[in-house]
């Protein structure tokens, strides 16, 4: 935003925190995550600090008197059982209150409840006192540049919708595996666990840019009430359709990886998952019989996030080198992580006298096309969050409608039933994901690829 010159004169950040310090401590500890040279240099001018404790009601005072009649964006980057309490407090001080030109916003970043009943109660306390308008429910998927280039890519040409439904694809495997390990975040982690963690959220945002019917305009509601209506036509899975897994000891490429129930502030005898894997349906018409597989997991072999969508095969072989129900099918690959591209496999003819096929690839790498400096998606989001577009912002229905299609799978385990599977780190994950698919005659795209 600082580089692109999108950072207006009067731009101050105001950080809130219980620690001691002054406006110095916390520029030199935001440094080292600096990296835009000469922009660094102002912006760090107008970051600010102001100590308090956000349970307290001074604090609130004390931001009244800073913030004067400005706009502003509150970022709830606290801990999520205070999100309720702190709205509560902006309200009942006049903080939230807007007035002609004069934004106030809040920004809560996921997890949004722990389930679907605390969500409801974290909804409808924040709606009571506030309208969805100044309210931004952040999922820094959706400000990856192929997690919006979905939208262009479906809506923008011509081909896509004339193949996008049950008639031609077989199946979608959406994938967010991560090398990294819980590390310190034990006791967040072991609280919450890979599935509570990725999917209701993340991966369910991508499986509704995937899914969703084409919006009669671009407009923020007109998007979210589509993605929305995506998310509540999710099946409720069944047992057979989930399956979990925790890492053990092992290595992650030349990395040492200590067993997850040796991870600080994880139980000894912990039963959360780190790894999950799904199959879910979802009921409409233009997905019927298509089943969508997601799968997410922490010290696995390699970072990779993508959205694999598989077409079924032709219909008839008319070159038999290769037998029909071994053509390759056609795959269109949407890598959001670690490179973005959209990539699509199709065969063609092998030079020669003779009519061999061989697979190759139609690749967008956005690299070879764009200038990326290494952005996160929280950089589009900030700024729409500035500008007032809440079309990358999660309305109630959809937070709830994502709990609402994991819940059943949350109850079953509460209930300690499902067997939990250990995995090797540096591995694709359990045996029991791979066997998810291969009960189907489907296998997963591999990690890394
Ligand atoms: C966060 C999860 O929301 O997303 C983390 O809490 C996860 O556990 C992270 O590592 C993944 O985000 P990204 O952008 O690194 O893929």
């Amino acid at each position: 935003m600082c580089t692109d010159g999108l950072l207006g004169k009067e731009f101050t950040i105001l950080g809130i925190g219980r620690s001691d310090g002054d406006d110095e401590t916390l520029r030199a500890s935001l440094d080292k995550f600096a990296t835009e040279g000469d922009c660094w240099r102002d912006l760090r001018k107008r970051i600010a600090y102001l100590q308090g404790d956000f349970t307290a009601d001074r604090v609130f005072d004390d931001v009244a008197q800073a913030l004067g009649d400005r706009s502003a964006v509150f970022y709830l980057a606290t801990p999520a059982q205070f999100f309720g309490a702190i709205v509560e407090k902006l309200a009942a001080k006049g903080l939230m209150a807007e007035a002609g030109s004069r934004f106030r916003r809040v920004a809560i970043e996921k997890p949004f409840g722990h389930d679907l009943a605390s969500a409801k109660a974290l909804d409808a306390r924040i709606l009571a006192l506030l309208p969805e308008s100044q309210i931004y429910r952040l999922d820094h998927f959706l400000g990856k540049e192929t997690v919006q280039n979905i939208l262009v890519a479906r809506f923008a040409n011509q081909w896509f919708e004339a193949v996008w439904n049950n008639r031609y694809i077989d199946h979608v495997q959406i994938t967010a595996a991560e090398t990294v390990e819980v590390g310190s975040r034990g006791s967040f982690y072991d609280a919450t666990g890979a599935l509570r963690d990725m999917v209701p959220n993340h991966l369910f945002q991508l499986l509704a840019m995937i899914a969703m019917e084409p919006p009669n305009s671009f407009d923020a509601d007109a998007i979210r009430d589509e993605k929305a209506k995506v998310l509540r036509a999710i099946r409720k899975p069944t047992a057979v359709c989930a399956v979990r897994g925790q890492y053990g000891k092992g290595r992650v490429g030349s990395r040492n990886v200590p067993a997850y129930r040796k991870v600080p502030d994880v139980a000894a005898d912990s039963r959360t998952e780190t790894y999950v894997a799904l199959k879910l349906e979802v009921d409409t018409w233009r997905w019927a019989g298509v089943p969508f597989y997601l799968r997410t997991g922490k010290a696995l072999a390699a970072r990779d996030t993508e959205i694999v969508v598989t077409f079924k095969a032709v219909p008839y072989a008319l070159f038999r080198d290769c037998p029909i129900d071994r053509l390759p099918a056609n795959r269109l690959i949407f890598q959001l992580q670690p490179d973005e591209s959209i990539v699509l496999d199709m065969l063609v003819k092998k030079p020669g006298p003779v009519i061999k096929t061989a697979g190759t690839t139609l690749d967008f790498t956005y690299a070879d096309h764009f200038k990326l400096s290494g952005r996160t998606g929280y950089e589009t989001l900030l700024y729409d969050m500035m500008t007032g577009d809440q079309t990358l912002f999660q309305r109630a229905e959809q937070i709830e409608a994502g709990w609402a299609a994991v819940q059943p799978i949350l109850d079953r385990w509460a209930k300690g039933k499902g067997r939990l599977e250990s995995y090797a780190p540096g591995s694709a994950g359990p045996a029991g994901a791979d066997a998810l698919l291969e009960r189907d005659g489907r296998f997963w795209h591999r990690i890394g690829q």
